[in-house]
């Protein structure tokens, strides 16, 4: 039975819905595209034995937002697909997904990467529709643009630090950085920073952290990266002058910059009351609940939210879109110059609009992306002018 009622739809979208199933495989499918106000939806594409419809669509009305945010000319999608990724069948399903969207892949969606789905299932859907242009995120012996494995993220995240610190008339070289979560987003956060010129005075992994006032030696932290979680023991242990904390002690160190690339709501109100850096550079998603952000800014501690300093990923996904039916190669350095150009400018743009306003950065910038997309639509007769003029 279908639910007879469009209270999904509000003022931005969803502009379509489509739900595919296909009863004898179990296929069963959803792709929402929410506004195109500001340029085709796109959003990657998930794979879970639990997803729902209105999941994708809320992951697909926060790809709105991401866009305007980052100011890149694309609008807000996202697909799913109900099955365990780790199935022997994923193949068969995905392939049969993409076929049955085949009148809106790639003219209105184009599959990426998302929670299930990995660079070889990108090279699947351009297989299945003999279009190289279906997907993005597949492998670079298919056309592709690896850009996870660029470190697109942390190199962006290390840009958006770098011009946070300048907005505050201080400088990325010289100053003190923690990490917190060294995995792909920390690890490539931190190389970037060392190579700005930062000193990182510390590290953590889910084991605890390693903390050394006088810098720790980053190429020699990456290296040590294949002991896992347990590096920061090994670090702590051989290296003089570092000492081993707590995990979560990291949080409350004495730096400039405080970069959060582990987990989500780790910085609570009492603990951001604690926190002396003068800048926090969101790496991950939703690190701190809303009564630490309020606390932050109260205190002037400088924030760059999470949907701008991790943007890294989608505007190289946003190069990917670019480059689908070129037969030259995107040079990796290409990518990584614009992430983290686009995001300076983003983060400055954002922490000036918060200042004019008075308000914390996520305010701002959530402001700064729905007045984008509502420009969008004003100036295109959307709702609202068309309906006055008839
Ligand atoms: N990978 C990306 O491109 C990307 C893009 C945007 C946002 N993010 C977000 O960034 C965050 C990190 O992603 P990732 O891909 O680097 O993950 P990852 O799994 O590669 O690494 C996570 C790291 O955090 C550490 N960690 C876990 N719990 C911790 C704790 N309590 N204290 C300290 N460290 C802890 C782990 O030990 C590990 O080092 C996530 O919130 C993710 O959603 C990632």
């Amino acid at each position: 039975m279908i639910a007879d009622d469009f209270s999904h739809v509000d003022e931005w979208g969803p502009e379509k819905v489509v739900t595919v199933a296909e009863p004898r495989s179990g296929m069963r499918g959803v792709l929402v595209i929410d506004n195109t106000a500001r340029g085709m939806g796109k959003g990657g594409t998930r794979m879970a034995p639990d997803l729902t419809v209105s999941e994708v669509g809320r992951l697909a009305r926060v790809m709105t937002w991401k866009w305007a945010a980052v100011d890149l000319g694309f609008g807000g999608a996202k697909a799913g697909i109900r099955w365990d990724p780790a199935s022997p069948d994923k193949e068969l399903h995905l392939r049969r997904f993409v076929r049955a969207l085949a009148n809106e892949v790639p003219s209105e969606y184009v599959v990426g990467l998302d929670m299930g789905l990995g660079e070889d299932d990108a090279a699947v859907v351009q297989d299945e529709l003999r279009d190289r242009g279906a997907a993005v995120g597949s492998p670079r012996e298919t056309g592709g643009v690896p850009y996870d494995q660029w470190g697109v993220t942390g190199h962006g995240v290390a840009g958006a630090a770098a011009a946070a610190l300048a907005w505050t008339g201080g400088a990325v070289a010289g100053s003190r950085v923690v990490v917190q979560g060294f995995g792909a987003v920390g690890r490539a956060a931190a190389r970037r920073l060392d190579a700005l010129g930062a000193q990182v005075v510390a590290v953590s992994t889910a084991a605890g952290a390693v903390h050394r006032p006088d810098g720790l030696d980053v190429p020699a932290l990456l290296a040590a990266a294949a002991h896992g979680d347990g590096l920061v023991h090994h670090v702590a242990r051989d290296v003089p002058g570092a000492r081993l904390l707590p995990a979560g002690a990291e949080l409350l160190l004495d730096t400039d910059v405080l970069v959060p690339a582990a987990r989500q709501d780790v910085l609570d109100a009492q603990l951001a009351a604690g926190v002396r850096a003068r800048v926090v550079v969101e790496g991950a998603n939703l690190p701190a609940d809303a009564a630490a952000l309020r606390v932050l800014h109260e205190r002037g501690v400088v924030v760059v939210p999470d949907f701008i300093a991790n943007a890294g990923g989608v505007v190289a996904a946003a190069f990917a879109m670019d480059a689908r039916y070129s037969v030259f190669p995107v040079e990796e350095q290409r990518v990584l110059d614009a992430v983290a150009d686009r995001l300076s400018r983003n983060t400055v743009d954002v922490l000036d609009a918060a200042r004019r306003a008075g308000e914390p950065p996520h305010a701002a910038a959530r402001r700064l992306a729905q007045d984008r997309v509502r420009a969008a639509m004003d100036r295109s007769g959307r709702p609202g002018r068309v309906h006055v003029r008839l």
